[in-house]
């Protein structure tokens, strides 16, 4: 439910906030009548209102790029990451209005999926200048570990203002009450940000003397989003059920807390059985369900469907590719279209 709060209650700021644009351009009108002084504060006012329209687009992009990459992960799985049977890409405008069932290690996942895209977005689109008052970071005064044969320098990705930001949109969304649903949110957002965070990879570049590398200055940049998103699916394959005590989550199984250091993903809820159909749950199930082997390999395909007790059933399909490219000077390269085979494997009825 949590989560489908979150999306409409960004819905509705990004509506909110194209009103602002409108009223603010009747504004701007008058602006030309006004008191220099009184001018400016107009215009930081617009300008303002601009930056946060921005950031909403920014925020809602990179919720869709969590989503698709969610659909990606689990494109072959039994939970395909669909939700109430709707793919949630697709679907985000109906989405918003449906609800997630309970706080499962699903919801975890969607949770923290979002949060890291929004992270790993809001910093993407700092690093081309496209946000006004955020540039990337020079960390000379940082002191590099290792060897020392190399030293910051350059432009580092500025992941501090992407989880500054990112916080403030998600987090503010959660209930002010500490039940354990929204601590629970609170927790799986900020692993999603951490693990963006955890996976941001050291880039060096070699100076002096044609290649002698004498002075070797390294940044801090963005892992691609795929690397993010395979790390969160081991996380929500390790998540731990958790229950809320004295306002602390605990582990339920070996009673230890959790604590924010862990970056362990969370959940209160069982998850209900992804096999079976019932849209109560938001589970479409199983039945006939589809798999190519192109994707992941027959066994792969099979096992799907026997770990659901449907029987596999594979279907010979042919395709056309293009085959025997070769290139053509000058400049074209010309293929010849071959016949290839693959196979659909469906999930049916014993
Ligand atoms: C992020 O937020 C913290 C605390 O709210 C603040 O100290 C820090 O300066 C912020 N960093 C950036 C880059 O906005
Ligand atoms: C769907 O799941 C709910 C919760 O587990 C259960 O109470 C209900 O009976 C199920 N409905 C069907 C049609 O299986
Ligand atoms: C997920 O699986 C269901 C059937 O089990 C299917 O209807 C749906 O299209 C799939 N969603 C995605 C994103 O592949």
């Amino acid at each position: 439910m949590r989560l489908a709060v979150t999306v409409s209650v960004i819905f509705s700021l990004v509506l909110l906030c194209a009103e602002k644009g409108t009223t603010q351009d009747r504004k701007e009108k008058t602006v030309a009548t006004l008191q220099h002084t009184q001018k400016l504060t107009l215009l930081k006012l617009f300008s303002f209102f601009q930056a946060y329209s921005l950031l909403q687009r920014i925020v809602k992009a990179g919720g869709h790029r969590g989503l698709q990459e969610c659909e990606r992960q689990f494109k072959n799985e039994v939970w395909n990451c669909s939700i109430n049977g709707k793919h949630v890409v697709r679907e985000l405008p109906i989405f918003v209005k449906t609800t997630l069932p309970q706080a499962t290690r699903e919801t975890a996942l969607l949770h923290a999926i979002s949060s890291a895209a929004i992270t790993h977005e809001i910093t993407f689109q700092c690093r081309q200048n496209k946000i006004p008052g955020c540039r990337c970071v020079d960390l000379k005064n940082e002191q590099p570990k290792g060897n020392g044969d190399w030293q910051w320098g350059g432009c580092s990705d500025n992941i501090w203002f992407g989880e500054n930001k990112t916080k403030s949109f998600i987090d503010s969304l959660e209930s002010p009450k500490q039940n354990a649903r929204s601590v629970v949110n609170l927790h799986n957002n900020e692993v999603g940000r951490k693990v963006v965070r955890s996976n941001l990879k050291r880039e060096c570049k070699c100076h002096g003397v044609t290649g002698s590398c004498n002075l070797k200055t390294c940044w801090r940049s963005l892992a691609p989003f795929e690397t993010v998103g395979t790390e969160l699916k081991r996380k929500y394959r390790n998540a731990v059920k958790v229950r809320l005590v004295d306002n602390t989550l605990r582990e339920q199984q070996r009673d230890k807390p959790v604590t924010r250091r862990d970056k362990k993903m969370v959940f209160l809820d069982s998850s209900p059985d992804y096999c079976v159909r019932n849209l109560t749950v938001g589970s479409p199930g199983m039945l006939g369900r589809t798999c190519s082997d192109e994707d992941v390999g027959l066994n792969k395909c099979r096992s799907l469907c026997n770990s659901c007790k449907l029987k596999p059933e594979k279907e010979l399909l042919e395709k056309q590719v293009d085959c025997r490219c070769k290139f053509v000077w000058c400049c074209s390269v010309k293929c010849a279209t071959c016949t290839k085979e693959y196979s659909v494997t469906t999930c049916t009825k014993r």
